[in-house]
């Protein structure tokens, strides 16, 4: 069986002609099961990830309306084509509402109906096209989803797309909420097999002991409850991208298995001998250190060379925090356009500012839930301010002065911010201890004397600054 091929189920009552049309369509490559009736055809789309459906709308029992519905609620790419009776036209254009390819009248000829399979893979293929051109219209400052216009942000978009023209193994990393995802996902849709799947597995979320079924497939009766053969998700993602999150979860066991797929490309489905080939490319994911795991022989060693072909680190959001802007601005317009009626909303400066200033431990993700809730806050209000943000982001100093690691794009004069950062703290702990010099002194690891001579310099300095400064105005 050539993995290349599209897999097809043929859904039919009529037992001649469902076997005449299977054997030419086999002919012209394609992989084909059949089903008589619907209960058999919903059973093999539990089983199976068909790349196309064709089936009769009128079929005893479960009939093909239920079919298709199955169909495409399991497999939302499903190619589904309807096959109707002559004088059914009001039921082909009610399956094409609900979401099917295309239809064809019986009688017709085979030729007919490859034609009409043909060019339902090739509208897919143009729309992912147009998809594509469309978003490099409005490549700027994001590549595919992701945001940014941070210097790290840029260099990270250059980074992805000369990536994404080779087929090498990636292993993305970075804290949670950074993007990692959104990351692989630009790197497939710039790559040239963004036609083909895009295939996520989430290691950590399924139990080891499925783990290996899921990724690889089973044949029929290899466990218990393994009730039909089921293609894994690394065949799904044939000639497409397996996106392989939380890599560092993995056990031993299938540590082993996956270093053989990155090294031959070939695996076998649990509980069979046959070995399959497959063209797939790789890109793991992980917010832990692989590194340090491989140095506590808790994770591979030459897997994590395997993966770490090329390694892309995501910045942390406080590490560049001139983006906060950009992403607010990008989140109020989608969760504006959402809401019903729409809104158009817009940060006060003062929020901004507040925003900026936030550590932002979940990075992107919190600072989309921070504007979602504000949002919903702010009522009816055009502008969201500083009390409608959650109370860890409220709570903070107005001025980002205690925020060491924020670097303007302008840059700084660092001897005056240093000096405002001490005046900060000094002050800080002379509010924590009522105004007592001693214990504020302590807090600082300061002798009091030091303490009351740094405060002496840096008010004259404030002083003798705001005198200049207004002077000059
Ligand atoms: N640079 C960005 N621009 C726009 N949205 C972003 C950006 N980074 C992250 N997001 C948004 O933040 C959320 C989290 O992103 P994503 O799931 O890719 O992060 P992750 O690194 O995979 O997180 P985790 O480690 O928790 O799985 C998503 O809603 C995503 O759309
Ligand atoms: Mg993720």
């Amino acid at each position: 069986m050539p993995e290349t091929a599209k897999h097809l189920l043929l859904v039919d009552d009529e037992a001649a002609l469902r076997q005449a049309i299977a054997e030419r369509l086999a002919d012209h490559g394609f992989v084909v099961e059949q089903a008589s009736n619907g209960e058999d055809a919903l059973a093999r789309l539990a089983d199976f990830a068909y790349d196309i459906i064709i089936t009769d709308l009128r079929l005893p029992g479960v009939d093909g309306r239920a079919v298709l519905q199955a169909a495409l609620d399991r497999y939302p790419e499903i190619i589904a084509i309807i096959i109707t009776g002559f004088g059914t036209v009001k039921d082909a254009v009610n399956a094409i509402k609900q979401g099917a390819a295309d239809f064809i009248t019986k009688p017709f000829q085979f030729d007919a109906l490859l034609h009409v399979v043909n060019s339902a893979f090739e509208q897919r293929r143009l729309r992912s096209e147009n998809a594509y051109l469309r978003s490099q219209l409005e490549a700027r400052y994001r590549i595919d989803g992701l945001i940014g216009r941070s210097r790290v942000m840029r260099d990270l978009f250059q980074l992805l797309e000369t990536v994404a023209a080779t087929s090498s193994t990636v292993l993305i990393t970075g804290e949670t909420g950074t993007g990692k995802e959104l990351a692989a996902r630009a790197i497939h849709h710039n790559s040239p097999r963004r036609n083909n799947r895009f295939v996520a597995i989430n290691c950590s979320a399924i139990p080891e002991t499925l783990l290996e079924a899921e990724l690889f497939g089973h044949a029929r009766g290899a466990f218990t409850g393994a009730i039909g053969t089921r293609q894994g998700r690394l065949e799904q993602a044939h000639k497409g991208t397996l996106f392989l999150d939380e890599v560092g979860t993995m056990s031993p066991a299938l540590q082993a298995k996956l270093l053989r797929v990155l090294q031959e490309r070939e695996f076998e489905r649990v509980g069979d001998a046959h070995t399959i080939k497959i063209d797939v490319r790789i890109i793991a994911a992980t917010h832990s250190d692989l590194a340090k795991m491989v140095a506590e022989s808790t994770f591979r060693e030459d897997l994590f060379y395997r993966l770490n072909v090329i390694p892309v680190q995501l910045p942390a959001l406080r590490e560049r925090r001139e983006d906060v802007p950009l992403l607010v601005q990008h989140f109020l317009q989608k969760l504006g356009a959402e809401q019903v009626p729409p809104r158009s909303v817009t940060m006060s400066q003062d929020a901004l500012r507040r925003l900026m200033a936030y550590a932002w431990p979940g990075n992107v993700r919190q600072l989309e839930n921070v504007v979602e809730r504000a949002l919903a806050f702010s009522h009816g209000r055009t502008q969201i301010d500083v009390h409608d943000l959650g109370p860890e982001i409220q709570n903070l100093p107005a001025n980002p002065e205690g925020t060491t690691t924020w670097f303007p794009d302008e840059g700084i004069d660092l001897e005056r911010y240093m000096e405002g950062v001490e005046l900060t703290l000094i002050k800080r702990s002379l509010e924590r201890t009522q105004g007592n010099k001693v214990q504020a002194a302590r807090l600082l690891n300061l002798k009091r004397t030091t303490l009351i001579e740094k405060l002496k310099r840096l008010e004259r300095g404030t002083a003798v600054y705001a005198a200049a400064n207004e002077r000059s105005e």
